[in-house]
């Protein structure tokens, strides 16, 4: 039987999953930071990919030895190498993190928790998935109906566009039926700039480094 190492810490998923794509090491220590300043335990993910970024999280709520982690990507993310799954079972994490392969979008998978009548599910939040405008705002809408007042949102790509993106540089056919305005435009800003205030947030701080906005549910 495989013997599973399950006390691994952030330094330690570094070491051995430095080569997977995509949340770097820093980036989780701003994460522990806050989940500490603002005692932070029951935490909300968009797009895994891998399942990097979650497992770093994994090994915070570790170390605070408290709280879960849902996790959200799209079928196709099974298929990855390693997928979630495969990191999930290597750090001993399967207790703390519940990966979810939505068949179309998050959005659905949110509005599900949401007509069946859950609120103030989670404190924290890190959305970074599905970057285009119509994604975002709905996403934060749907975010902002499942937080516990306090709770802390981490937008990523605030200054994603369609026209900077590799994916769409590769798949321009997928950018066609956009106009060339909204293709040249950061819609993630927008929502950050404009439409988070709407729905109850308020701007803590950007992270230029990280293209990261930070903000905390009122
Ligand atoms: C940049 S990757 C996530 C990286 C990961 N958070 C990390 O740091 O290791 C973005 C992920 O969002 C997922 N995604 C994009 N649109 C989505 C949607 N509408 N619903 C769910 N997942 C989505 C993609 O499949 C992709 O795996």
């Amino acid at each position: 039987m495989a013997v599973v190492k399950n006390t691994f810490g952030i330094a330690d998923i570094s070491r051995e999953f430095g080569s997977v794509k995509y949340m770097k090491e820093a980036q989780a220590l701003i994460i522990r930071d806050l989940v500490k300043e603002y005692d932070l335990s029951e935490f909300l993910e968009i797009g895994f990919f891998h399942g990097k970024s979650s497992i770093y999280m994994g090994a915070i709520l570790r170390e605070i030895g408290k709280g879960h982690l849902l996790t959200i990507d799209l079928e196709g993310a099974r298929k990855k190498s390693p997928n979630i799954i495969d990191l999930i079972a290597a750090t001993g994490f399967a207790d703390l993190i519940t990966p979810v392969f939505a068949h179309r979008s998050y959005t659905w998978e949110l509005a599900k928790l949401i007509r069946d009548g859950k609120r103030e599910l989670f404190d924290f939040c890190y959305l970074d998935g599905g970057h285009t405008f119509d994604v975002t705002a709905l996403g934060v809408m749907l975010v902002s109906s499942l937080m516990k007042p306090g709770g802390i949102l981490i937008i990523d790509d605030l200054d994603w566009s369609m026209a900077n993106s590799k994916h769409y540089q590769e798949h321009p056919e997928q950018a066609q039926k956009y106009s060339v305005d909204e293709q040249n435009s950061q819609g993630i800003r927008i929502v950050w700039n404009k439409l988070l205030p709407e729905v109850g947030f308020k701007k803590i701080r950007e992270v230029p480094e990280h293209s990261w906005g930070i903000a905390q549910y009122m």
